[in-house]
Order: structure tokens, then sequence, then C-alpha cells
């Protein structure tokens, strides 16, 4: 087998790991052989502490170290103790535990091998139809998790296609039991995304929750599955969402919905992952009453309490769908009697799409500004892995899935920490390139976000494929994104005059977005309808802004593209990210002269600085 190139922040991944381990604590201990015998540090003892759990403490007995923890604790204790030494950082002190008991990975990958949102080839594990990997890339994508601290991996597309259905079938279960088998030394649990409507594919005339055959033919299924893989952590779902089945088709509620597939899985420790992503996709853009970002909160807040025990409410960070700046939902501040898991996209599908940089660490920890981490109990992101050699497509994505592991670990981690950890480990630059890539990738969102929709204006991309601007792409579509930009001003009014969405926040929030004075400027019109001639807090007018923010991104991403010109990085990710930061540069180009083009026409207001707008 050829090698396969994979430089992550585990300098000794492309060094095969053996079959037989059956524990987190035997790859701790070959982990460790390894990587001590590469870094020049001594062998820790391992002291297994069943108690510890997925806790981890490393600390110096008579001049040499020794980890405890617990089952998995140990094998994370041995990744950081591994990671300090590479990065020349004092080893965490005391006892270590993660934030988030759950930390997933929601992999939107289909049966057949491809990969919905995925920007870094196929899948690693399915195939024509079914489940199919290479055992030795798997044990690399183990590790990876493993040291990142990621602990359930949900294998397949919350759109689930026929084929994916057969997963939890008699005939999948072999598969779906074997690679739960590759995975469980790593200490990474299996997920499965079901759909609301499958017991209608073996002869139960409906899917009603409230119907005692659906709901047999699901406590009979999990039976199965569970005996197949009996730490299977749970089931995902996606209902009444972008034209899948679910409770509305039969007038039941989403508590009824997901308490009926709970139960089911409850006797066998399953938890019910439900996702919040529900709205109208089918809205007519001459209707101004319908707001989308306001869906979500209205579908589930009154429902608040209704949910059983093992059902967590899954809800992506903000009310629209991983646009590049989005409140806070509303959703994960409405909710305290109901478990929530925070949703993130590390696929980066609105956010360059693993050709433009984009580091979201930064971003997360803004995020915190007004979702403190304590109100949600769970994580799931988006995971941005494939078949490429390098896992992520662009080199520097892998910065997205370490820093989750960072973040899910601990949510108030500084960033800029993290960023720089995972540069150091990865290429060991000297410290001048070092400080280079760590402020390119900390100011990688900035830079994106002015060259593209302006101010939270959202939407502005070609539609469908999600890459590249197209300011009216999405105005007259079913899926409830306007920006009803016209000749004087742009964006919807969403505060208490407006739509309403506002109201939807806690007190200290809704004062913040209502009036366009306190609201932030970059969220400017996400909340405001705003004149281009409104004079913003700087002084500019907002279409001078527009223009402004336009050139500059364009200017920064220049400056991004020499700055990267001068890392020594290895082959072959020198030569990667040169070939990806041309394409970032076009599409900055781009962007910049297509929305400046858009507004300048809408508007006719001239730059002040006499910039090149085209006609
Ligand atoms: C977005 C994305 C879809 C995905 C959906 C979801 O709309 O474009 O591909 O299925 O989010 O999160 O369910």
């Amino acid at each position: 087998m050829n090698d396969i190139i994979c430089r992550t922040w585990l300098p000794y991944l492309d060094a095969d790991i053996p079959v037989d381990l059956i524990t987190p604590a035997d790859v701790a201990v070959f982990e460790l052989e390894l990587g001590c015998d590469r870094l020049g540090g001594a062998i820790p003892e391992l002291r297994p502490d069943p108690a510890m759990g997925e806790s981890y403490h490393i600390f110096t007995e008579n001049g040499k170290p020794v980890i405890s923890g617990g089952r998995t604790g140990i094998l994370y204790g041995a990744y950081a103790y591994m990671e300090s030494l590479a990065a020349g950082e004092a080893i965490p002190a005391g006892v270590q535990q993660p934030f988030y008991k759950l930390r997933m990975l929601d992999c939107w990958d289909n049966a057949d091998g491809s990969v919905e949102r995925g920007y870094s080839g196929r899948s690693l594990w399915f195939e024509g139809g079914g489940f199919q990997w290479d055992p030795r890339r798997i044990r690399q994508l183990g590790r990876i998790l493993a040291s990142a601290g990621i602990n359930v991996l949900c294998v397949n597309n919350v759109n689930v296609h026929p084929e994916a259905e057969g997963l939890i079938e008699d005939a999948g279960l072999p598969g779906l039991a074997a690679f739960a088998e590759a995975l469980r030394p790593f200490g990474v649990r299996l997920m499965v995304s079901v759909s609301f409507a499958q017991p209608m594919r073996h002869g139960i005339p409906t899917a009603d929750p409230l119907d005692a055959a659906a709901q047999k033919w699901w406590a009979d299924r999990a039976d199965a599955v569970w005996k197949a893989v009996p730490d299977l952590a749970g089931f995902l779902v996606k209902a009444d969402s972008e034209h899948n089945p679910g409770p509305f088709t039969y007038g039941r509620s989403h508590a009824e919905g997901a308490n009926m597939l709970a139960r089911a899985i409850a006797p066998h420790g399953g938890v019910l992952i439900w996702r919040a992503f529900v709205y109208n996709c089918m809205q007519d853009w001459r209707d101004t009453v319908t707001d989308r970002p306001m869906a979500a909160f209205n579908t589930y807040a009154p429902l608040d309490g209704r949910f059983d025990d093992n059902v967590i409410l899954q809800v992506k960070h903000g009310p629209f769908d991983f646009q590049v700046r989005e409140p806070v939902s509303p959703t994960l501040l409405a909710m305290p009697h109901t478990k929530l898991a925070l949703e993130l996209q590390l696929a980066q599908e609105y956010t360059g799409q693993q050709v433009d940089l984009y580091a979201m660490n930064p971003m997360w920890r803004a995020l915190g500004e007004d979702l403190p981490p304590e109100q949600v109990m769970a994580v799931a992101a988006v995971s941005n892995l494939g078949r490429d050699d390098n896992f992520t497509g662009h080199p520097f994505a892998a910065v997205n899935l370490y820093g989750y592991g960072q973040y899910a670990w601990n949510p108030r981690v500084d960033p800029a920490a993290v960023l720089r950890r995972w540069a150091r480990l990865t290429y060991a630059l000297p410290r001048g390139q070092e400080d280079a890539l760590v402020g390119m990738l900390l100011d990688s969102r900035t830079v994106y976000e002015k060259y593209t929709a302006p101010l939270g204006l959202c939407w502005m991309v070609n539609p469908g494929g999600h890459y590249g601007p197209s300011p009216w792409g999405y105005e007259f579509s079913l899926w409830g994104t306007y920006n009803r930009a016209d000749r004087n001003a742009v964006g919807i009014d969403r505060t208490a005059g407006g739509t309403g969405y506002v109201l939807q926040y806690p007190e200290a929030l809704r004062r913040k977005y209502e009036s366009p004075d306190t609201c932030p400027d970059k969220l400017l019109l996400f909340f405001h309808r705003v004149r281009y001639d409104h004079v913003m807090a700087d002084g500019r007018t907002l279409i001078q802004r527009i223009y402004d923010d336009h050139f500059e991104g364009v200017e920064a991403a220049e400056a991004m593209a020499a700055a990267l010109a001068g890392l020594d990085l290895p082959e072959p990710d020198r030569s990667e990210a040169a070939r990806r930061m041309e394409a970032q540069l076009k599409n900055a180009r781009e962007w910049r002269d297509v929305v400046n083009t858009f507004f300048h026409r809408l508007s006719g207001a001239a730059d002040e600085k006499g910039r090149r707008i085209y006609d």
C-alpha cells in the first residue's frame, strides 16, 4: 500500500497501528511508545482508574511521568502528554475533564460513498451502498478523533436516502457492528441517522408516533440494533425539515415524535438526537410576514419541558443555516427545561468550501458572549472529513477539526492558543513563520466576511452549490432567504415593528439588537432594513461601508497570499495551499466586483475613494 500523506497535529500518524489493539489503553501504550520515541520524552506509566471515565491526570512520581485516567481518559491523557511535548508546552496540571460529555461529529456521508456538502473527497467508510473501508485509514481516523477528544461519530447523512435506511435493517447490522468495532479502541461510539418514516418500508401503514404498530416496529428494531452494537450512542433524526418525513404529517408535535423514538431506544441506554432545523422551505418570496429565522423558536419553545430525558434537541448555532455571521439562535436561549446540543459546521459549506481559508475557533468563542456554554449539554459539528490524502481537502482545514475538539473539551479555550498549538504541532515552523500562519488563521473569517455578503445579510451565494457570489440568487426562491434590496435600502426589518424576530430574544439581547444604534455593525443588515445613506457609528454611510469592506477584503486576501508564499511548508501542503489560495483570490475578486456592482447599480452611489466599480 502506498504511504498515505496525512500531516496532522499527530506527528506520528503516518506510522501504521496494529489491528489487535482492543482497548483505548492498548492504543495509549502503542502511541506513547511510538510518539515518545520520536518526540524524545520519557514513556509515562499508565495507571487505569475506571472511576475517572473520560478524565485523566498527568503527574510526576519519583521523577517519572504517570498518567492516570478512566477507560478513554487514559488515551486522552496520552495524547495530551505527547502534544505538550511536541508543542513545548507545560503538561496540563491537575485532573482534566471534558466540559461536554457528548462531543459529536455529524457526518453527512451517504451509503453510495458521496458526501453531502463534503469538500474532502468521498466517504472514508461508505461505498456502493454500504460500509466499505480501508482499515488503515480508519485506524488513522480513530487516532485523529481520539486525539481531538471526539467521542461520538454519526456515520450517515441527516438526509437518510433509501440505501442508508438499510444500515439499521438486518442485512446492514453486521457492517455497522464491524465499523463500531474498528473505532471502539479509540473511545469513539457510533450513532446512526434514521428516517422517521422507516416503519412504512416494512409494511406498517403509518409512521404516526401514537400508532401502536409504528411504536412496536421501532422498539423491535432498537432491540436488534443494540444487540448488534451494544454501545451504539443513539439515533439522530431530521424530521419535517426540507421534505424529510416527520410527525407533522399526522398532526403530532415534535415532542410526541421524538419521545416515541426515545422510548424505543431508552432500554438500551440510547440517546435520541432530534434536530431543530425546521422551517418552511416552500415560502413565496412575496410573503413578507413569514420570517425563516423565527421558525425553530416557534416550533420548539412551546415544547420546552415536554421531551423525555434521553432526548437532546440539536440546534444550529444561528437561526438560519451556518452563514458567515448570524446572531445566536434564540431557540438555544429559550428552553431551560430541555436538553440541548449546539450544532456547528466544520464542512465549509457557506464559508469557502475548504478552498478559502476560514478558521472557526474565534467565531465559536464569540458565540459564547451571547450563549453561556452551560446553556447546552452537548456539542455536535458537521464533519469536514473525507477520503482525500490529508482528510480535510485544504491542509489547513484540519485546524477546524482539531479546534472543534479543543472547544468541545473546553468552550472557554483561547482561540489564538488553539490555532497556535495546531500550527506548531502540524508544521513546526520557525517562530516568525508560525506567527504569520497563526495571524492568517486568526484573521481568516474577517477577511472572508468582508468580501462576501455584507454586514450579516446572508445568502448572497450561488444557489445550490453555495460557493461564489449571486446577490439575487436566492431572492425569488422558496427558501425564505431574502435581502429585499432596492434602490434605497437593503435588509429585512426584524424588530418589533417588523417581523418581530427580535422579540424571541431575552431582554438584554433584544435591547442590543433592536436599534440600529446599538446593534453590532456586523449584524446590522441581519436585524434591520437600512438606507444606503444611513450614517453608521464610524461616520461612514452604509453604502460606503459596503464598498470599503469589499475592497479591503480583497486586499487582505492578497496580503494573506503573500504571507503564505513566505512559509516553508512541507510538500505537498505547500503546493496544495498555494493552489487553493490562488482560487481564493479569484473568488474574493469575483465577490468584490459582483457585490459592489450590485449595490452600485441599485443605489447609484459613487465610491468616495474613486476605486473601480464596474457599471
Ligand atoms: C443545509 C444544507 C443541506 C443540509 C441541511 C441540514 O440546508 O445545504 O445540505 O441537509 O442544511 O442541515 O439539514
